[in-house]
């Protein structure tokens, strides 16, 4: 069995659409420890789906990769978890936190979380036929009435489960409530395996404090790299990276460009690669530079994945940053062709003050 050690190491959360391949390795470029790849249906891989095999792609050569599974059935799992490590999958990750209806109807995602003892024999079963780590990423129960994080994350410990990852919120509530990084410290006083911890971070200082606080192994990072993919260094370095515009445009034009190296350089990569950037312009458009001493009391009371996904006012009278962080999607759409159809910076600024 493959050793995978799971102390102090920044993950890249697993992000349906987000976490296709150029992204990642951009989080990987900016410290990502580990990375994880979009869910993958099983019983899709079972059936030979093409588009669903694309995405147990590996990150890159070097770093630590994993897969993560929607499974419910053993059988096909077990298939599903072949096909992963043929494709060079470092660890499988079981989802049991999806709370969409169409994967929950199926059985799998956070259905899964509501028959601890069944959940606890796939995963033994995965265990016993995968020569590589399986982890397991649950939410803290299925509603407010049904916690259940603690049984579960035990049971998953008796069955052989390398790691767990706790987004701490429970099905129904969705984004609308702050994590509980609080459940995350009971599990890690309740288990002997490494307890990952997911949930609001945005901010290097965010991160010490829900590391310290709960003393989880390790840190795992969704939304956060969506807005801001260098966070993983802000974190490593222990400092706020404001960027400038320029290193702004930088580091998107180097997005762009690694999605063209995967997707094409030619018209028909470029089509396929804008959607996919337009929606990523979503979250980066987001970002706005945080300073500590202003919003380090505010973080304490709400997250600032909560409080800071306002539109920054203070950019209106500034042309080339009203269009990077517009909330307007028609302005996603025209920052993803600009940054696909030209690497010169000087050009992508030209062609963001035409959009004003
Ligand atoms: C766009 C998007 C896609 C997601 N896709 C997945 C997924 O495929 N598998 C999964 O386990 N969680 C998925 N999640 C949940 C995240 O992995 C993470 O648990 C959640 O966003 C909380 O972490 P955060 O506050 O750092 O964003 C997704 C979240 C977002 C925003």
């Amino acid at each position: 069995m493959k050793n995978i050690d799971w102390k102090n190491k920044l993950i890249l959360a697993p992000l349906t659409k987000g976490g296709n391949l150029p992204f990642r390795r951009l989080c990987e470029h900016f410290g990502a420890d580990i990375t994880i790849s979009e869910m993958a249906y099983a019983y899709k891989l079972f059936q030979g789906d093409r588009k669903e095999k694309v995405l147990l792609r590996r990150t890159s050569k070097s770093g630590v990769f994993g897969v993560q599974l929607a499974a419910e059935n053993l059988g096909v799992a077990i298939e599903a978890c072949q096909m992963a490590i043929d494709e060079g999958a470092d660890f499988i990750d079981l989802n049991c936190g999806c709370p969409i209806n169409d994967t929950v109807k199926r059985k799998m995602g956070s259905h899964l979380l509501q028959k601890p003892k069944r959940l606890a024999k796939l995963v033994e079963g995965m265990v016993r036929h995968s020569s590589i780590p399986i982890t397991v990423k649950i939410r803290s129960g299925w509603d407010e009435k049904n916690i259940n994080a603690i049984e579960v994350a035990k049971e998953l410990e008796s069955a052989g489960a390398s790691a767990i990852t706790l987004h701490g919120r429970t099905r129904s509530q969705r984004y609308s409530k702050k994590a509980d990084w609080d459940l995350v410290a009971r599990i890690v006083q309740e288990i002997n395996i490494p307890v990952i911890g997911n949930g609001d971070i945005l901010t290097f200082y965010e991160a010490e404090q829900k590391k310290e606080k709960s003393l989880c192994a390790s840190l795992m990072i969704g939304r956060g790299a969506l807005i801001k993919p260098w966070i993983f260094k802000e974190i490593k370095e222990k400092k706020s990276w404001e960027l400038s515009t320029q290193e702004k445009i930088e580091v998107y034009s180097q997005f762009a460009e690694s999605m063209k190296d995967y997707f094409g350089h030619d018209d028909f990569g470029i089509k396929r690669a804008t959607p996919i950037l337009a929606w990523h312009f979503s979250f980066l458009s987001k970002y706005h530079p945080l300073s500590k001493e202003k919003f380090e009391m505010q973080s304490k009371e709400h997250p600032l994945m909560q409080t800071r996904l306002d539109y920054p006012e203070e950019w209106n009278n500034d042309p080339l940053n009203k269009i990077l962080s517009s909330p307007n999607e028609h302005h996603h759409w025209k920052l993803s062709e600009i940054f696909l159809n030209s690497k010169s910076p000087k050009k992508i600024e030209a062609c963001i003050l035409q959009l004003n």
